[in-house]
């Protein structure tokens, strides 16, 4: 059979990129063009900044990842794009840029949901990886447990009610001084740290359920912070960050590997920035040990948003037969599972 060349646009936040992917699986391009340095002084993604910036990039991120993968545009045989979950400003640029290389070329136009953009880049680093498994998506905007039970084929077994994972990093990050984006540089200070130092609270919530919850975490520390300051007492950063990183990641594992036991899965990946966490890493893969569970991540620059795991949803997308008509329109809180 012949091979599929995906071109894939990604746009939903402060990153554009664009890959080329053949079969799915194989990389030949990702071009991330990041706008983090502009978002850094603001504390925080700022929308129509990043729309702006989506559309003086875009056009030389699609060249510059034709370029690199040594593909010419008549090479191509669908685009694939994230439509949704994401700023819906933002979206639109990618989405307006695959469109009309679509309409141009004549080729398929696939719309590619967000989060399952992120589990799918567990298919590329991973080439023997295949449902179902169990997948924990832990990213700046969504946690989700998720059973995949076949390509394209998601069940959410539970979400966040309030923050999201990444945003609760982020938020102790910038109550503390260490700035946007947070994750990373709680990760750093955190390996300093004593991770029990500090009780913060784990929200188990009730018996059974795989929903999360950041908000009162968040709170606790707030407050922890704010009553070490009213006493004019010393805080330490990698102290608050250790426990802190604890607590999330508490919960995160916990979750995890009862659903892995529950439902009966024996390989449990994780998705999306958080699953850059060296601590959520670390013990996710002895917790699962314990219980005959293997641990898939893919490497960093996949977990965070990248055009190649979009790439690679879109394939599978169009080979499940589900591609999109030329009036797609931009979904900012699509869920998992979801169509347009
Ligand atoms: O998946 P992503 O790039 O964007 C969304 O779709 O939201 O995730 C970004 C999030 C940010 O909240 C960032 O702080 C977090 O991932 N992150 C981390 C780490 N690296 C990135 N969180 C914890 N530890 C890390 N090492
Ligand atoms: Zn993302």
């Amino acid at each position: 059979m012949k091979s599929v060349i995906t071109l894939a646009i990604e746009s939903s936040c402060d990153e554009t990129s664009v890959a080329v992917v053949r079969d799915g699986r194989q990389v030949l391009s990702n071009i991330i063009s990041t706008q983090m340095d502009e978002h850094k002084k603001f504390g925080g993604v700022v929308p129509e900044v990043a729309s702006r910036r989506h559309i003086e990039n875009i056009q030389g991120v699609v060249q510059e990842s034709l370029d690199e993968a040594g593909v010419k545009f008549s090479d191509i045989d669908i685009v694939g794009v994230t439509y949704g979950a994401g700023l819906v400003g933002a979206l639109l640029v990618g989405l307006s840029t695959a469109k009309a290389i679509s309409f141009a070329l004549g080729v398929p136009l696939v719309g590619v949901n967000h989060i399952e953009g992120h589990i799918c880049a567990n298919f590329i680093a991973h080439k023997e990886l295949e449902p179902p498994f169990a997948c924990l998506v832990v990213s700046g905007g969504h946690t989700h447990m998720v059973e995949v039970r076949g390509y394209g084929d998601y069940n959410v077994l539970g979400m966040t009610r309030d923050d999201a994972a990444g945003e609760a990093f982020d938020k102790l990050a910038r109550a503390i001084g260490l700035g946007y984006p947070g994750g990373s540089k709680i990760d750093r200070a955190a390996k300093l740290g004593d991770k029990e130092a500090i009780d913060f609270p784990r929200a188990y919530l009730e018996k059974g359920s795989y929903d999360f919850s950041f908000s009162g975490l968040k709170s606790a520390a707030l407050n922890y912070l704010n009553s070490k300051k009213m006493k004019k007492e010393e805080i330490s950063i990698e102290d608050v960050s250790a426990s802190y990183q604890e607590a999330i990641v508490d919960v995160l594992a916990e979750r995890s590997i009862r659903a892995c036991i529950e439902k009966g899965y024996k390989t449990l990946a994780i998705a999306g920035g958080v699953a850059a966490n060296s601590r959520l890493r670390e013990r996710l893969e002895g917790d699962a040990k314990a219980h005959g569970i293997q641990v898939k991540y893919p490497p960093i620059e996949l977990c965070t948003d990248n055009a190649a795991m979009i790439g690679c949803a879109a394939y599978y997308d169009y080979i499940g037969g589900r591609v999109s008509s030329l009036d797609l329109n931009a979904v900012p809180g699509l869920r998992i599972g979801e169509r347009e």
